[in-house]
């Protein structure tokens, strides 16, 4: 092997063609998912513009100029009129995403609508179960979810992506969607998540903060990578068609150990903490955000990732 000086790694560092010759992770807009959030009441957020709440109406504008941007994928998030105990808002057939989907679904046939499945938005508690005391029950959860994602693929959804990480959900919303009809509605699985401190934005954009404790008798313990892989296993023996892993970042480890090991296309959720620490440290003058979201991004897909979900969407179609 050759070394020094006959090997000179600047050497395709040279130019700015020769190191876009070489380059091995490029950012492609199709594989981007674009987080929204849909609310009965709007409440626009500056610092952070990705975690505004819209109307149906406002989101319909904010999907159409989506569109025109080369954005392609929505996932869609919901805030419901009323909270209840078991989050009926969640799949009643007028609820806030079912409305959102159909006036989507109407005016963009061709944008792809994904639907986060999860009943903590819905909620009084702010769980993502059904409670017997203090504890989220699993099993009664399931019904709950399964019937909220057969109610969204009705209202138009392309995907459900199950964020609940309730054993047995993949299976219990397989077969829910498959007896309703809609056998060809792929799961994209939340299979790794973890009860990670990146999620606060988000909490607040979705009024989803546990009202009580926390989520980790649910989501992942964040040191934990095996456990991950069987998650991930558990989930494609119960049909998913995707795999996510959330958050990113910190987890650009998991991502390529999933992708490893499994064939399925594996997508991976740049979650709403991680945006707001480049947000503010951007405006703070501490970082170039612009520069550094794509490096971020662009080693979110090294990792391992095909897709990304990122509240950058819409300005990265701008930027690329
Ligand atoms: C719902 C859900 C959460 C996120 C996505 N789906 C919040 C949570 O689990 O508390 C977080 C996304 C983000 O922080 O951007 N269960």
């Amino acid at each position: 092997m050759s070394t020094f000086p006959v090997t000179r790694l600047r050497r395709l560092r040279r130019t700015s063609a020769l190191r876009s010759l070489v380059r091995e992770t490029r950012l492609d807009l199709e594989d981007f998912v674009f987080p929204v959030f849909v609310a009965p009441e709007p409440l626009r957020n500056d610092a952070l513009p990705a975690m505004s709440r819209l109307t149906v109406e406002e989101l319909v504008a904010e999907a159409e100029e989506c569109v025109s941007l080369g954005v392609s994928a929505l996932l869609l998030f919901g805030l419901p009129e009323e909270k209840d105990e078991l989050g009926s808002g969640a799949w009643e057939d007028d609820g806030i995403v079912q409305q959102a989907l159909r006036a989507l679904r109407a005016r963009l046939p061709e944008l792809l609508l994904i639907t986060d499945v999860c009943l903590c938005e819905y909620t009084s508690h702010g769980h993502c179960g059904v409670l017997d005391g203090d504890e989220v029950v699993n099993d009664e959860t399931l019904e709950l979810l399964a019937r909220t994602a057969v109610s969204h693929a009705e209202a138009g959804a392309d995907a459900v992506a199950p964020s609940d990480m309730m054993d047995g959900r993949v299976a219990a919303l397989r077969g829910a969607l498959d007896d309703a009809g809609f056998e060809s509605t792929p799961i994209l699985a939340y299979s790794v998540k973890y009860a990670s401190a990146f999620y606060g934005p988000f909490r607040e954009a979705a009024d989803s903060a546990p009202a009580f404790g926390d989520r980790r008798g649910y989501q992942m313990d964040p040191a934990n990578v095996r456990e991950a892989l069987r998650e991930c296993e558990q989930d494609v023996r119960e049909g998913a068609d995707l795999l996510m892993v959330k958050p990113a970042l910190p987890n650009l480890d998991v991502i390529r150990a999933v992708r490893e090991r499994f064939d399925l296309p594996v997508a991976a959720y740049n979650v709403s903490g991680e945006y707001a620490m480049l947000k503010a440290a951007g405006s703070a003058g501490w970082i170039d955000e612009r520069a550094a979201a794509v490096e971020s991004l662009t080693a979110i897909k090294r990792a391992g990732a095909d897709i990304v979900v990122s509240y950058w969407a819409k300005e990265l179609a701008a930027w690329l």
